[in-house]
């Protein structure tokens, strides 16, 4: 009989070796260990026995049970490990500090907002273009009319960096580079240049509910042959009545940038009232939401453009000034607050 159980051990390590994943252990546990396994075949032979070799044998058995069992247990424990390992090496870019059971995300409402822009500009033929957040002076400044020791530097203090670059405070910053990238096409070409180029500002701001050290803008820039005024309120009340799903009427009052010519500032029809006068815009029916301006002739000189030649218009919407009205966020600290609560109740509505 002790012959009998070596045997069988020797046999059950020797296919425990063989077993290369979970589905054979379960097999080989099934065979030994199951109800007509060959363990429990033994402990039934048991009973044949008469009382003194029962103990004897009973122990045998036992121990071989326990070994059997043992056995495998540690394999499935190594299986278990062995598979995690593989699946977390198969995944290079899984992050295995990310908490289990997450729930969905859901974008940001200024992503939303920035995301149908881009959609409805896109669909009237405009470029999206990306761009840098570290700029030059002379991108920021300079090659918009805006010369070192200008007073319009004031209101746009910024985040310096020891090589003299700087954290762009306005998206214009990208104006220079687009004219230039689509100067040719242009000249040689005929294509009006028709570009967007949402992104992040920064200025050294003290920050309240309508004031933030970072920010949002959507900068657009057209430029063709004989663009006037007329072009621009098209576009900027098209777009924005697409935005609000509403019909919304747009007035243009006098405004200074220098890098426009004439500048303004675009007002829109209150949201609230629509017009007749409400606490939400101080009672005037108009809520101011973009400057914009026809393309000082140095501006497009800088960028290679015969302003002779050549206009366009220029506008700065305030994405996040735009997500706030949208939303009815009434503190702008809300957005960069990080608190989910508040930021996942935005859903894009289309
Ligand atoms: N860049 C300006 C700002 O941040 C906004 C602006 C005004 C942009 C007029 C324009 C424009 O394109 O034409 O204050």
């Amino acid at each position: 009989m002790t012959d009998k159980t070596s045997q069988i051990k020797q046999e059950f390590f020797e296919k425990l070796k063989e077993v290369k994943d979970i589905a054979d252990l379960e097999n080989i546990k099934v065979q030994y260990l199951g109800k007509n396994g060959t363990v429990t075949a033994l402990m039934k032979d048991m009973k044949t026995l008469d009382a003194d070799m029962k103990k004897q044998f009973g122990q045998v058995v036992n121990q071989l049970k326990t070994e059997v069992s043992n056995a495998v247990s540690d394999k499935f424990e190594e299986l278990k490990k062995a598979a995690v390992e593989k699946e977390i090496n198969s995944m290079a870019d899984f992050d295995v500090s990310t908490p289990a059971n997450l729930e969905r995300g859901s974008y940001h409402p200024i992503t939303l907002v920035q995301r149908e822009c881009e959609k409805i500009f896109k669909s009237m033929g405009f470029t999206v273009e990306d761009y840098s957040e570290i700029v030059t002076d002379y991108e920021c400044f300079e090659s918009l009319n805006i010369p070192k020791h200008h007073p319009a530097r004031d209101m746009q203090d910024t985040y310096y960096l020891e090589n003299g670059q700087l954290l762009k405070t306005q998206t214009s910053a990208a104006q220079n580079a687009i004219y230039k990238k689509y100067k040719d096409a242009l000249i040689n070409e005929g294509k009006p240049i028709k570009a967007i180029f949402p992104g992040r500002c920064f200025r050294n701001e003290a920050t309240d509910a309508c004031h933030e050290n970072t920010f949002f803008q959507m900068e657009g820039v057209m430029v063709d042959k004989n663009i006037s005024i007329s072009n621009l309120i098209f576009f900027m009340k098209t777009m924005l009545s697409e935005v609000f799903r509403k019909d919304i009427k747009v007035r243009l009052r006098p405004g200074f940038f220098p890098f426009v010519e004439p500048g303004f500032e675009l007002d829109i029809s209150c949201l609230i009232c629509g017009g007749d006068g409400c606490p939400s815009c101080k009672h005037s029916g108009w809520l101011e939401l973009c400057p914009c301006g026809m393309i000082h002739p140095e501006v497009l000189k800088a960028g290679g453009i015969d302003p002779e030649e050549y206009t366009g218009f220029a506008f700065g919407l305030g994405l996040t000034r735009l997500a706030m009205m949208k939303y009815g966020v009434k503190d702008i600290r809300d957005l960069n607050s990080g608190n989910l609560k508040s930021l996942s109740q935005f859903t894009d509505d289309e």
